[in-house]
């Protein structure tokens, strides 16, 4: 199941794909057709069977796929067969909730530390893993082989703070903070804005309500 040449727009689905198909292993469904699926996940049939082709079609024989196959596919595409050691940096609003969120852990995401640099913030308790001063986070990373940091810092110190973690080991960022970084080629960088999101939702609410008042 090789993924390279494909589209980062069939790539950004199977997570949702992935979650679904979770969902319907939970509830005890072995099978599933792609209409099923289709009218599910509110996506085409042909859309989904696409999707699939990439990666060689999953084996569809006779009446759908089956559910669990599919979703240990998907998830090893998806990197989730392995985990992955993760540290927060920046013990604030967002970093605290991102910490305190039990579900990533499910997916093999293990918070392994949580730094900052405001030292009312050291010792504090975030489950049960206590916030950090910045001073240890090269060796740490080092010390745990930690390949996933998440970033919610502010934008002003966000690419100083990517580059030392790079030079420790990263190999991974989940940026939530507002700002490109500057990182050498071959560590992967998920820019995280949620106000797109909201934007996007706007656009559609405007949208909308043009439509409505047209009609009247
Ligand atoms: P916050 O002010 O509650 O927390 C920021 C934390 O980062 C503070 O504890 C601070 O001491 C720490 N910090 C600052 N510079 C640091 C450094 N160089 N090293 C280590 N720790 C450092 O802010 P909040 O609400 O948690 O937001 C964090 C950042 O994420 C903000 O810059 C905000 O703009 C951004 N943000 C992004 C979102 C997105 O969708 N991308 C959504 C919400 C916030």
């Amino acid at each position: 199941m090789e993924a390279k040449g494909i589209s980062q727009a069939v790539i950004g689905r199977l997570p949702r794909y992935f979650r679904y198909l979770g969902e319907l292993k939970d509830e005890g469904v072995e099978r599933i057709s792609s209409q099923e699926l289709s009218e599910l996940m509110k996506v085409t049939a042909s859309q989904i069977r696409q999707d699939f082709n990439n990666f060689g079609g999953f084996g569809q024989q006779g009446y759908g796929y089956n559910v669990e196959f599919l979703y240990k596919e998907i998830g090893k595409i998806l990197g989730l067969d392995k985990t992955h050691q993760l540290i927060i940096i920046g013990a604030g609003n967002l970093g605290q909730a991102l910490g305190n969120y039990m579900n990533f852990e499910r997916r093999g995401f293990l918070l392994k530390g949580i730094f900052d640099k405001n030292p009312a913030l050291y010792g504090k308790k975030v489950r049960e893993i206590e916030v950090q001063p910045m001073e240890v986070v090269e060796e740490f990373v080092r010390e745990n082989e930690v390949d996933i940091a998440v970033l919610t810092i502010p934008k002003t110190s966000a690419v100083e703070v990517a580059e030392v973690l790079v030079a420790n080991g990263i190999k991974a960022i989940w940026n939530f903070a507002h700002v490109d970084l500057n990182v050498p080629e071959g560590i992967q960088v998920e820019n995280v804005h949620l106000s797109d999101s909201l934007m996007k939702l706007s656009y559609n609410l405007e949208r909308y309500s043009t439509a409505q008042a047209e009609k009247e």
